[in-house]
């Protein structure tokens, strides 16, 4: 399948965070953006995921993105962050307009049929330093993850997860409030069922395209001798009858809990790695194969492997996404310089340079930016939510 460009040229926003002043204009490749901490540089990259997805990638409450205003719990506050945005030379303006409780999306001043049908126009991946939580972390993030890949090649998967999510809150009520012999319980339990395997389903399909292409990746980058293998970790059963079953089973130990033990919103992403138990290679020459030790990396991998794994998922997602969609994505890197040294900022920049595709990456370090100076980059300072373009000198 042909690739298609995809690039945003202008970014504004109004009553966003602390961003004031005048509109962005993005480079078709690379646009640097630095200053101090505190100053603003993040919110840009927020500001543009939420003109093109309608979500942040660092808060579920949308309220917090609204402008600390003059009146305290303003009702009548509202941000606005738009979007224009050019694919295959053609060009469209994404707007998304937030006020408390609401939010509104537009695509050249047409409403989408749904979210799901707007968040998948103009493909985004963000890296940003808590990234490293996707192999270290709780399962949140790695379900975030499939979800975001699930949704490109199928956005009915937000539904069926929205459904899901509604239903069990709802059975979580009636428990609390009514007891396990509740009546309606069974409706809601039927509604979990249906939209949980849809959901299963959905993520079951992501986990396997992202897990191959991770691991395709990690061989590339890991260490030698490792291999990365990722798995769907379902979090009950995946078929509707037997979720179902269960849920109903379960009722006096899920009101003990305060929430249901099984179902797909403790679902995972298994990462284990494998290696050649030590000694392989005086014994390379062997005909049968010897064991192989699998390890779950959490606990047992390296920073520096973390790092690797880490990497190898967002390659993944990012491959997985332009696949779906016909398009490179646009990436956001966040604060890229302030955890890496220089032999990782370059490892990471040939890879960057390798995706071809529009990166919009914020530091404190610009000196530590490997990309030339030319038509290839723009770059801008922030401060105080302030951007300045900066002229070569
Ligand atoms: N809702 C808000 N309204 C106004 N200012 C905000 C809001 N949320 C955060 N800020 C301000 O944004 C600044 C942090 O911006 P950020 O983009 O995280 O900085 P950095 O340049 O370090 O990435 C802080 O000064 C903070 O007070
Ligand atoms: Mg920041």
């Amino acid at each position: 399948m042909a690739v298609r460009s995809l690039h945003v040229s202008e970014l504004s926003a109004r009553g966003f965070r602390n961003l004031r002043g005048e509109p962005l204009r993005l480079g078709p490749r690379f646009t640097v953006l630095s200053g101090d901490n505190g100053q603003g540089k993040t919110n840009v990259l927020e500001a543009l995921y939420v003109a093109l997805t309608s979500k942040s990638f660092r808060t579920s409450k949308l309220s917090e993105l609204l402008a600390h205003g003059s009146r305290e719990g303003d009702d009548e506050a509202i941000a606005t962050v738009r979007a224009h945005v050019i694919e295959d030379g053609s060009p469209r303006v994404q707007t998304v307009a937030l006020r408390k409780g609401h939010r509104l999306v537009k695509i050249d001043d047409k409403r989408p049929a749904s979210l799901a049908e707007y968040a998948v126009q103009s493909p985004v991946v963000v890296f940003h330093p808590g990234e490293l939580s996707l192999s270290m972390g709780a399962s949140a993030e790695r379900r975030r993850l499939l979800d975001r890949v699930a949704l490109y090649s199928a956005p009915v998967a937000l539904d069926s997860l929205g459904r899901y999510t509604h239903a069990m809150r709802a059975r979580q009520k009636v428990l609390a409030t009514r007891g396990v012999g509740a009546s309606d319980l069974g409706d809601w339990e039927a509604l979990m069922a249906e939209h949980g395997a849809a959901t299963c389903e959905h993520r079951r399909r992501a986990a396997e395209k992202l897990g191959a292409r991770a691991s395709k990746v990690f061989g590339e980058i890991g260490s030698p001798g490792m291999a990365l293998s990722v798995t769907y970790a379902p979090g009950g059963p995946e078929e509707a009858e037997e979720l179902r079953r269960v849920l109903a089973e379960l009722r006096p130990a899920d009101l003990r809990r305060g929430s249901a033990n099984k179902g797909p919103h403790r679902d995972d992403l298994a990462l284990t790695h494998a290696s050649a138990p030590s000694g392989r290679s005086a014994f390379s020459t062997l005909a049968a194969p010897l064991p192989v030790a699998l390890h779950p990396v959490r606990g047992t991998a390296s920073q520096g492997q973390h790092r690797a794994i880490v990497l190898s998922l967002k390659a993944a997602e990012i491959a997985e996404i332009g696949a779906a969609r016909g398009v490179r994505p646009i990436l956001l890197l966040d604060d890229v310089s302030s955890e890496l040294d220089r032999e990782r900022t370059r490892a990471l920049f040939s890879f960057l340079r390798a995706q071809e595709g529009q990166v919009l990456l914020t530091t404190t370090r610009p000196e530590l930016i490997d990309i030339a100076r030319s038509d290839e980059r723009v770059d801008y300072t922030v401060c105080d939510g302030v951007l300045s373009a900066l002229v070569d000198g």
